[in-house]
C-alpha cells in the first residue's frame, strides 16, 4: 500500500494519449478524492514549454465542469503538477528528473521509505526499452515502491513481445509491470466475472451444451484518418483485437477462479487462453474500407506511406477453444472502423430449444454492451399478451442509463490508475497472458505482413489470403453475414431489434 505520498510521473507528458487520457483520468481521481493526500505529478517529454502551455495542454481535455466547485478544482489540480523537459536518452537528462522528483519529495517532507513512485509511460514502442533503461538507472526511488504503467503496443507478435518483456523484466519486478488494456477498465468489462460468477442461472448454462456461440463485437464510424502512419504497420487485428477483445473473450470463457485475487484471476485467463487454437485463414475474413459517402477510403489517407497497402481495417475471425467447456463452440470476434455505427457488445448465442412447443421461435441471446450505453439484456421468448397465443421475441433489460440514474460511470483509465495506486494487478496483463495472447494471432499476422510487402514491392503474393473491401460507412464487408451464419449464428427474426439499439 503507498499511504498518503506518491509521486507520479507521466512520461510522454506532450503527446496525445498524455493529453486525452491520462492527465483527464488523474484529474478524475483527483476530483473524488481519489489521490493520496499528498501527490505530486511530474510530467515529462522533450518539448521545451512554458509551465503555462503545459498547464494548458493538460487541461485541454477535461471536461469543462458546470460549476465552480469544478473550476476551482481544476485550479488545485495545476498546483499538485509540474513539468520538466528532456531526452530520452541521456543520462544527465534523466538525472534532471530524478533531481526535480527529489526535490519536490523533499518540499513535501515525504519520509524515506514512503517515497513512492509511479511512471506512466504514454509513448511509442520504439523507445519503451531506452526509456525503461533511462529511468530504472536514474530516476528509480529506492526509498520506497516503485511501479511502471505501460500501454501498448506490447510487440508485433510471439518474437518481438517476447523480445520486450525480456527487456522490461530485466528492469523491473513483474510485480511492478502494470501493462494496461483499457477495456479491461471498462465498467462491463469488469462486469463479467461479477455476472457470471454471482448468478447462480448462467453457472449451469454456460457451456457447449447450452451456447451455441459467441460474438465480441467492436465497431468504429470513423477511419484512421491521420493516423494512417500508426496504424498500417499494426491493421485492426493488432489495433484492437489482439488485445481488448481477446481480453474480453477470457473473461468470457474462462473458469471460475478460486477467488478474486488478481494471479487467480489471471491463471485462470490464461488457462483459457493456452486452449485456443492459432486461427487459421479459413476462420477468418479481413477487409479494408474504400471512399463512399463523400468520405475518404483507407488508401487515400495522407498520413500512410505504402499506397498499395493490404493491411485490414476490418476482420472477423473465428477463434476454437479447445476443452471439455468450449469444444465446438466458435468465438467470433469482429472489428471494423469506418463502419455504420460505434458499439462494443458480447453477444452470446444459446441453442435452439429441443423439441420445443412453439415451433421456430427464436434462440435466447444474452447481450452485454459494453459501449456506448452500458446494458445487459437478453433476448427472451414470451406469450404475446393479450388474446393470442403466439409467441413473440423480447427482451429482459438491464439498461443502465435508465436502472442507475444517480451513478456515473467513471472513464477506463481513472479505473485503472486507481488500480494502481492499490496495487491490483486483476486488471494489467501479466507476462505469460501476453505471451498466450500472440500465439493466437502470429502465424495469421505474418501471412497478412507478408502480402503487405509483396504489395508493397508492386508484386502479387499468390496465396490465397483475401482482402475484401467494404464501404465507408457500411456493416462491413458483404460476405460479413454468410460468415457469421457459417460460424453457427442464427439470424431468425432478424426483425427485432433492441429498443435502446442506439
Ligand atoms: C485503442 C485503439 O486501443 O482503442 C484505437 O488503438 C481505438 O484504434 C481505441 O479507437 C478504442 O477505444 P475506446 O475506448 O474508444 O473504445
Amino acid at each position: 500500500e503507498l499511504g498518503d505520498s506518491v509521486t507520479i510521473i507521466v512520461l510522454g507528458a506532450s503527446g496525445d494519449l498524455a493529453k486525452k487520457k491520462t492527465y483527464p483520468a488523474l484529474f478524475g481521481l483527483f476530483r473524488n478524492g481519489f489521490l493520496p493526500k499528498n501527490t505530486h505529478i511530474v510530467g515529462y517529454a522533450r518539448t521545451g514549454m512554458s509551465h503555462q502551455d503545459y498547464l494548458e495542454r493538460i487541461t485541454q481535455y477535461i471536461k469543462p465542469g458546470d460549476n465552480n466547485e469544478h473550476k476551482s478544482k481544476i485550479e488545485e489540480f495545476k498546483k499538485i503538477t509540474s513539468y520538466v523537459s528532456g531526452l530520452y536518452d541521456k543520462d544527465e537528462a534523466w538525472q534532471g528528473l530524478d533531481n526535480a522528483v527529489k526535490k519536490s519529495e523533499n518540499d513535501r517532507k515525504i519520509p524515506s521509505g514512503n517515497k513512492h513512485r509511479i511512471f506512466y509511460m504514454a509513448l511509442p514502442p520504439s523507445i519503451f526499452i531506452p526509456v525503461a533503461k533511462g529511468v530504472k538507472k536514474n530516476v528509480y526511488g529506492h526509498e520506497g515502491v516503485n511501479r511502471l504503467i505501460v500501454e501498448k503496443p506490447f510487440g508485433m507478435d510471439s518474437e518481438s513481445s517476447n523480445h520486450l518483456a525480456h527487456e522490461l523484466g530485466q528492469l523491473f519486478k513483474e510485480d511492478e509491470i502494470y501493462r494496461i488494456d483499457h477495456y479491461l477498465g471498462k465498467e462491463m468489462v469488469k462486469n463479467v466475472m461479477n455476472m457470471r460468477f454471482a448468478n447462480i442461472f448462467f453457472s449451469n448454462v454456460w457451456d457447449r451444451n447450452y451456447i451455441d456461440n459467441v460474438q465480441i463485437t467492436f465497431k468504429e464510424p470513423f477511419g484512421t484518418e491521420g493516423r494512417g502512419g500508426y496504424f498500417d504497420d499494426f491493421g485492426i487485428i493488432r489495433d484492437v483485437m489482439q488485445n481488448h477483445l481477446l481480453q474480453v473473450l477470457s473473461l468470457i470463457a474462462m473458469e471460475r477462479p478460486i477467488s478474486t485475487d488478481a494471479e487467480a484471476i489471471r491463471d485462470e485467463k490464461v488457462k483459457v487462453l493456452k486452449c485456443i487454437s492459432p486461427i487459421s485463414l479459413d476462420d477468418a475474413l479481413l477487409g479494408q474500407y474504400v471512399a463512399a459517402n463523400g468520405k475518404p477510403g483507407y488508401l487515400e489517407d495522407e498520413t500512410l506511406k505504402n499506397k498499395e497497402s493490404r493491411t485490414p481495417t476490418f476482420a472477423a475471425l473465428a477463434c476454437h477453444i479447445n476443452n471439455e467447456r468450449w469444444e465446438g463452440v466458435p468465438f467470433i470476434l469482429k472489428a471494423g472502423k469506418a463502419l455504420n455505427e460505434a458499439k462494443v457488445e458480447v453477444r452470446i448465442q444459446f441453442r435452439h430449444v429441443p423439441g420445443n412447443l412453439y415451433g421456430g421461435s427464436a434462440r435466447n441471446e444474452l447481450v452485454m454492451r459494453i459501449q456506448p450505453k452500458e446494458a445487459v439484456y437478453m433476448k427472451f421468448n414470451n406469450k404475446q399478451p393479450g388474446l393470442s397465443y403466439q409467441t413473440i421475441q423480447t427482451d429482459l433489460d438491464l439498461s443502465y442509463h435508465k436502472r442507475y440514474t444517480e451513478l456515473s460511470i467513471p472513464d477506463a483509465y481513472e479505473s485503472l490508475i486507481l488500480d494502481v495506486l492499490r496495487n491490483d494487478h486483476s486488471n494489467f496483463v501479466r507476462d505469460d497472458e501476453l505471451e498466450a495472447a500472440w500465439k493466437i494471432f502470429t502465424p495469421l499476422l505474418h501471412k497478412i505482413d507478408g502480402k503487405n510487402k509483396k504489395s508493397a514491392e508492386g508484386k502479387d503474393s499468390g496465396d490465397d489470403l483475401k482482402i475484401t473491401t467494404y464501404a465507408y460507412g457500411s456493416r462491413g464487408p458483404a460476405e460479413l453475414d454468410e460468415f457469421v451464419k457459417s460460424h453457427g449464428y442464427d439470424r431468425t427474426n432478424a426483425h427485432y431489434s433492441w429498443p435502446h439499439q442506439s
